[in-house]
């Protein structure tokens, strides 16, 4: 089997929002594959974060493809927002979709990918009847909502599991993880079938700045 890319998907989340435009900048100069845009609503998750006005001013600073995460109730509402303000990939959350199905369909209606995420208790099989309409399955190892947090071992086995019904079933479907990535993490990650690595923290604060951050997680991953 051949190993899909490691991508690595910077989360402004961790950014200096005060410099927002030069950290992107920074991201990309340093190899960042896309930039993720955590959108949090204060329903769906306890805090609030930013909306399509911040997805366009990204859009202005770079040319990678921006991987929007809405952590929002009826997301149904916003999706077409976010794919005209420059989303390349829109997720939405499997727990906050009654009708996933034609949620996924609206993503794709509006050119972007569709990605599906799965908060830690969520069961591998609840995405099973949509693998076909999914370009991307965000599996949460963290509980969504704040940055900074501490990784959480237990959702190894879902990762490898989704894996497995991937491939079992033929699709073309990434494997993304979304909390608590860093050097220390990643290669577990990666070993379980994971390819695109969300990481905030460990790049936007780390201490010898942006490049370094995203240079120390490649040297974690297993690059073979
Ligand atoms: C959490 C967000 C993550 C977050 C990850 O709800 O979905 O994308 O930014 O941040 P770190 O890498 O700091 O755990
Ligand atoms: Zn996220």
């Amino acid at each position: 089997m051949t190993r899909r890319p490691l991508k690595i998907a910077p989360s402004i989340l961790a950014a200096d929002f005060a410099c927002l435009g030069d950290q992107v900048v920074q991201a990309q100069a340093a190899g960042a594959d896309m930039i993720h845009i955590d959108v949090m609503d204060g329903r769906f998750v306890p805090n609030i974060t930013m909306g399509p006005l911040v997805v366009q001013a990204v859009a202005r600073m770079t040319r990678l493809p921006l991987d929007v995460h809405l952590m929002i109730v009826e997301p149904e509402r916003y999706i077409n927002h976010f794919a005209e303000s420059g989303a390349a990939a829109i997720t939405v959350h499997v727990e906050a979709c009654p009708h996933l199905h034609r949620s996924l369909e609206q993503i794709k209606a509006a050119g972007c990918r569709a990605g599906v995420a799965l908060n830690p208790h969520t069961p591998a099989e609840s995405i099973r009847e949509v693998l076909g309409l999914i370009n991307q399955i965000n599996v949460m190892t963290v509980n969504p909502g704040f940055g900074g947090q501490q990784f959480i071992r237990a959702t190894t086995s879902k990762i490898s599991q989704l894996r497995s019904m991937v491939l079992a079933g033929g699709h073309d479907i990434d494997i993304e993880v979304d909390g608590g990535i860093n050097s220390q993490t990643i290669a577990a990650v990666q070993a379980c079938g994971a390819n695109i690595m969300v990481a905030g923290s460990c790049i936007f604060k780390h201490a010898d700045g942006i490049a370094a951050g995203i240079a120390a997680l490649r040297r974690a991953a297993d690059a073979t």
